[in-house]
């Protein structure tokens, strides 16, 4: 039985409560956040920087008191200086994709130089064989369900079957490595993505959209455990 992450987006919460919505979606039952950093130039669409991520940073505390991950989902071209802010700026987990990056096994070493995890990201076209190469450099495999960009679309079909693929490279690289799906889930197809092998869950507009966190979060959970 794997253990599962749910992994909200604030990319849909409200900006201007920020801190206390990530609060809120955490004493909701919330794993980890998930932090969207858009550039207007690998995707079309200009989101929050590496200053936003520290401002929140000390609000990642779960109800216990324990620290909830800052997964930065960055979606920039190109990738290494963001990166190495992002570290600094409190990220538990930078994931880029690999298209963005012209030396993809130097952003994966300098981001775990600068103490944080790695993570790749896949969107609905690209293929996942650079894992054949930086497998070992990798913590997070992250597979996009939706072209990146905005939320609130919908879930993209095809990534059920890279899932499964990315599922077994993982399993077959005997590593503890995540993987973690993005894009259009809700409580109604989160079993299906779970069935495909995924063992971490993005929800932006699922949760945010929304007003009981806990009830879609339960939901969620009760998907899971079917
Ligand atoms: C899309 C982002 C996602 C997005 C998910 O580019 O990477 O994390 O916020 O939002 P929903 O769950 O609404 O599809
Ligand atoms: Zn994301």
């Amino acid at each position: 039985m794997r253990t599962y992450r749910i992994a909200p987006s604030i990319l849909s919460a409200d900006f201007a409560r920020l801190g206390q919505e990530v609060r809120a979606v955490l004493a909701a039952g919330a794993d980890w956040i998930h932090f969207d950093v858009m550039d207007n130039h690998y995707v079309p669409n200009l989101t929050i920087g590496p200053a936003v991520a520290q401002a929140i940073k000390p609000h990642c505390v779960r109800a216990d008191g324990s620290p909830a991950p800052l997964d930065v989902h960055l979606m920039v071209q190109p990738v290494d200086a963001l990166a190495q802010a992002f570290c600094k700026a409190g990220a538990d987990l930078v994931s880029f994709h690999p298209d963005a990056s012209t030396h993809v096994d130097r952003t994966l070493q300098l981001i775990r130089a600068e103490g944080a995890q790695t993570g790749l990201v896949f969107n609905p076209a690209t293929p996942l064989d650079v894992l054949d190469w930086v497998i070992d450099k990798v913590d997070l495999v992250l597979i996009m369900s939706v072209n990146p960009g905005f939320g609130g679309q919908s879930f993209i079909d095809s990534a059920l079957r890279k899932t499964e693929a990315a599922r077994r490279i993982i399993d077959a690289s005997g590593r503890d490595i995540r993987l973690e799906v993005d894009g259009g889930i809700k409580p109604e197809n989160i079993r299906r993505v779970a069935d495909a092998g995924a063992d971490t869950f993005v929800a932006g507009s699922a949760i945010f959209g929304q007003p009981d966190y806990k009830a879609v979060i339960d939901s969620m959970r009760v998907a899971l455990s079917r």
